[in-house]
């Protein structure tokens, strides 16, 4: 496996000793690579699109958060802290991400997540799952802001515990800078795969944006190691994160705290002339899918994933692609340099789900109703017999339309039923 120290290290070696780090990512630099399809599709002329794979940043558990995760649990072990708290959606990655890394470490290190509320999907029931599958303990409350105070109340009592914000970045200003620095480490990378010439500079880059740590140390980084790429956050929370002012304050605020431990790092500024933020494709709220992030998760899946081995999701990255589809169809970027940044892991987790055994039983009675009133698995619904459904590939799969991945072997009037049940539960996500 490969670990590889932040390449700002190496730029900057004052840094070393004096920003906490671990190794974590087990495959940087993650591999960029083409998308020829999606390139004919749009019809472009001298245009190209790239994807940044950070989808494949670990073997686990792949994605945005382990970069921040480098410097914050650096931040943890140093202080010798017994645990970690966070919060977020009932159906957080950033949450399992955490529970994932605190079992791989081979440390004593709890893990708490405090949830809050949002749209009951196949992929909440699964999160919910691998959080106690991952050996996390999660407390669901409600809305974010109580759930906020209550992540705050249990912090307070529990002091040997680290307190990591939601998304691993600031929230209104406060909070560490360390996860950012993971992003700002990213420019630095994909700065050398463009002077190795694995890459030409992309005129844009695309990427989704929450509590925005990802996009800000992006903007950060490459102002920094001086690459001219426009970076495009395409707004997937509400605005209470999700909005240029935070996006400013989360890039400056993490050039700061670089520049005070290596004064050769310039104190430069970032303004909100330095980044596009696009809004319009959160659609009616955070994890509510749009028709628009489900046909741009579909569309890429039939042309680049499924022989390149990723998918999207609905919440994050199929929005952030709905809106860069939006941008290739415009007649005047047919000739533009577009680089998709992938935050989402693509790693297989359906066979640590199986092992789950669905046994919803086991997590807190609270939230029982969350499986039992919603079903959106074709054997949820027609209570599939163990022999099909044990062989049957759509039987946990991340994807919970049956038809997308198998030919099912139900008897024809069962298949119907199940068929148009989902579809019903599908359009009443999209409402
Ligand atoms: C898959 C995925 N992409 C993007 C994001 C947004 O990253 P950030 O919170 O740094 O804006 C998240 C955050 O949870 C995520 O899970």
């Amino acid at each position: 496996m490969q670990r590889t120290e932040p390449i700002l290290f190496k730029i900057y070696p004052k840094l070393k000793e004096k920003v906490p780090w671990i190794p974590l990512l087990t495959n940087t630099p993650t591999p960029v690579e083409r998308l020829n399809k999606l390139e004919q599709h749009f019809y472009l002329t001298s245009g190209q699109i790239y994807i940044k794979r950070d989808d494949l940043s670990h073997h686990i558990y792949g994605g945005n958060k382990l970069r921040k995760f480098e410097f914050i649990f650096g931040d943890v072990v140093k202080k010798k802290k017994k645990g970690i708290i966070t919060f977020g959606g009932f159906g957080t990655n950033h949450g399992l991400a955490c529970a994932i890394m605190c079992k791989e470490l081979d440390l004593p290190l709890r893990c708490d997540i405090f949830l809050f509320s949002q749209p009951i999907t196949w992929h909440v029931q699964r999160s919910l799952l691998l959080f106690d599958y991952f050996g996390a303990k999660f407390h669901p409350v409600g809305s974010d802001i109580t759930t906020f105070i209550k992540t705050l109340l249990f912090q307070i009592r529990k002091p040997k515990y680290y307190f990591m914000l939601p998304g691993g970045s600031p929230l209104f200003g406060f909070g560490t800078s360390l996860g950012t620095l993971g992003f700002i480490n990213a420019a630095f990378e994909l700065k050398e795969q463009i002077d190795r010439n694995q890459i030409p500079e992309p005129d844009e880059i695309f990427i989704a944006g929450a509590s925005t740590g990802s996009s800000a140390g992006l903007i950060a980084g490459c102002k920094l190691s001086g690459l001219n790429s426009k970076i495009n956050v395409v707004a997937v929370y509400t605005n209470m994160t999700a909005n240029p002012s935070t996006v400013t304050r989360n890039a400056n605020k993490a050039i700061k705290f670089l520049h005070k431990r290596d004064t050769e790092i310039p104190r430069i500024k970032i303004s909100e002339n330095d980044f596009d933020f696009i809004r319009g494709y959160l659609g009616s709220g955070y994890g509510i899918k749009t028709i628009k992030s489900q046909n741009a998760v579909d569309s890429i899946y039939e042309l680049e994933g499924k022989d390149k081995g990723f998918h999207l999701d609905t919440t994050y990255t199929g929005k952030a692609m709905a809106a860069m589809f939006d941008y290739l169809a415009d007649r005047e970027n047919k000739d533009r340099k577009v680089l998709f940044w992938n935050t989402y892991n693509s790693n297989n987790l359906d066979s640590y789900l199986k092992e789950t055994d669905f046994n919803y039983k086991r997590l807190p009675k609270k939230i029982h109703k969350i499986f039992e009133s919603r079903k959106f698995q074709c054997w949820q619904i027609t209570n599939c017999p163990e022999k099909i459904r044990n062989n049957c590939a759509a039987y946990f799969n991340h994807e919970y339309r049956f038809w997308k991945i198998t030919d099912c072997s139900l008897e024809e009037n069962e298949r119907e039923k199940a068929y148009s049940l989902l579809n019903n539960a599908i359009k009443l996500e999209d409402n």
